[in-house]
């Protein structure tokens, strides 16, 4: 071991310290190998043999090693720790995670940027995911948040279409500039998350150093079966650091895997990252009140009018024993949740109700939840269903596979009993497109972005959007008018200074 040489790159000379016992080679069956270096050949210079079943054996299973990748969210890192109550918030959920002081809750968690394929770059511009899975004593809690406390669209239709703009052209298979752009400049709801985006705040500096929001808004319901509206937040307690563009494009090149590294390496040297979760919580007499629609995931509630509630710490202290076990096999779905914490009428929230336990059945298969990383291991699973590929469990041995039966014990739990709500209103497609686009862009451009901010924002968007059509450009321009005069005459000017890219 070299003290001198940061853990990741110690890693093989580590694992070979502590491994113990001489073990003999084996073929995926068990059975011993003599020789794994040569293979079976009809003579020294002969063809292969399909008797060489050593060969055989590891062939075909390398040549099945990839299951799809993220559809988004492709690239990341993570590791496991602990949630740890600190404030008692009984009042608003009944969630036994959350009570009572000084519990711990096992947990694992995962970073991620959204639009880069499984091999890209780190610190590309983009939003972080910030997800988490607590092992709770009630099953699966999943947490699964991005490092911001809002989202470009508002209209889970939209998502598809959003995040198509940004991937590759099916043609030229590249990333195309006036696609996104195109998508931006139509739907202004973006404007917020967009600025944010272009702000250094779209580099940060790792995952240690970016806090984690739930953006949707949720529901807490309490013992007594009251329901509040609220949202989560998880803030780094590593202090919130940004990369510069210039920084953040050197090291795409340099280390793409920045990230992953810094995040690996002080778990590995006993500095472990932990983050405070709070919520912020808005009674539904409230809700009626509120100035904005609580549910519209474009806008925050700010937070001197719905103040930050401490619940308690996530520490993550244990690197991955193994990265495709225990992160790629990952699965987290906002529909994991626990008696406590139910879905508001977020629309966003709603259509993402579905999509992720969906893409895991095809990802990672119908048994993905038997997998030790996605097992509910702290609370057994009693249901009706059964079967599937690779059944790993004793498949509720000879438990009645349907219900009511008069062969079970099984019957519900009250505790568990979902708030009830009441709804109205006529079924339709409701056009939110134009719900207050620019009033928050306008605080955060005046109130929260200094003026090292402002200038760092319409420097990376112009240089960004410098590479789209000039309607394009022209369109962001208009938007950003929208947002403040001086912002829309920034962007216009740097524009002009830059020149047109891509000209052939
Ligand atoms: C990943 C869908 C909005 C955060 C994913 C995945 C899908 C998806 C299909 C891939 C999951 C997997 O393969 O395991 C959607 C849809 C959305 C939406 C349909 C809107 C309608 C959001 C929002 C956030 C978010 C608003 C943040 C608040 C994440 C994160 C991951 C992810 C963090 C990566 C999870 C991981 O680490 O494995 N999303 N998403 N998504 N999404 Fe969304």
């Amino acid at each position: 071991i070299d003290s001198t040489r940061e853990p990741a790159a110690e890693q093989l000379f580590k694992y070979f310290e502590n491994e113990s016992k001489q073990s003999t080679l084996t073929t995926s069956g068990g059975n011993p190998v003599a020789d794994k270096s040569n293979i079976l050949t009809a003579g020294e210079r002969g063809p292969l043999l399909i008797e060489d079943l050593i060969y055989f054996d590891e062939m075909q299973r390398f040549d099945r090693e990839r299951i799809p990748e993220r559809v988004v969210h492709a690239k990341g890192a993570g590791a496991f720790g602990y949630f740890l109550v600190t404030n008692d918030i009984r009042p608003y959920s009944k969630a036994t995670l959350f009570h009572p002081v000084g519990k711990k809750t096992p947990l694992v968690a995962r970073f991620s940027t959204v639009i880069g394929e499984r091999g890209s770059a780190d610190t590309a511009r983009d939003p972080r995911g910030f997800s988490i899975k607590f092992y709770t004593e009630d099953g699966i809690w999943d947490m699964v948040g991005n490092n911001t406390p809002i989202f470009f669209v508002r209209d889970p239709l939209m998502f598809i279409s959003f995040i198509h703009s940004q991937k590759r052209n099916p043609v030229t298979n590249l990333k195309d500039f006036d696609s996104f752009w195109d998508f931006i400049t139509l739907r202004p709801e973006s404007t917020f998350q967009i600025m944010r985006h272009f702000s250094d705040l779209g580099t940060p500096d790792g995952h240690r150093h970016m806090n984690g929001y739930g953006s949707n808004t949720y529901k807490l319901v309490n013992e007594e079966g009251h329901p509040v509206y609220c949202k989560f937040h998880f803030l780094t307690d590593q202090g919130v650091r940004n990369l510069t563009a210039d920084v953040a494009k050197r090291l795409e090149a340099d280390d793409p895997d920045y990230s992953t590294r810094d995040l690996y390496n002080h778990i590995a040297s006993g500095d472990f990252p932990s983050w405070t979760m709070y919520i912020q919580v808005m009674t539904f007499e409230e809700a009626e009140r509120f100035r904005w629609n609580p549910f519209d995931v474009t806008k925050v509630w700010p937070e001197n009018e719905f103040p930050l509630i401490e619940v308690g710490k996530m520490v993550l202290d244990r690197n991955p024993t193994n990265y495709f076990a225990d992160i790629e096999q990952v699965g987290f779905a906002p529909s994991n949740m626990v008696p406590g914490i139910e879905p508001s009428p977020d629309k966003m929230l709603q259509g993402r109700l579905f999509a992720y336990q969906d893409t895991h059945l095809y990802r990672i298969g119908v048994n993905h939840k038997q997998l030790p990383v996605n097992s509910p291991f702290r609370s057994p699973v009693v249901n009706t269903i059964r079967d599937g590929p690779m059944t790993y469990t004793d498949n509720q041995g000879g438990a009645p596979n349907y219900f009511p039966s008069s062969f079970s014990k099984r019957s519900g739990c009250a505790s568990a009993e979902q708030s009830r709500y009441r709804v109205s209103g006529d079924v339709a497609r409701y056009n939110s497109s134009n719900e207050d686009n620019f009033s928050q862009p306008a605080m955060f451009w005046r109130d929260e972005l200094s003026d090292y901010d402002r200038t760092a924002l319409v420097n990376n968007m112009a240089d960004h959007l410098s590479n789209a059509a000039p309607i394009f450009q022209d369109r962001m321009v208009k938007n950003v008018f929208e947002v403040d005069t001086k912002f829309g005459q920034m962007l216009h000017a740097a524009l002009i200074r830059l020149k047109p890219k891509h000209l052939f």
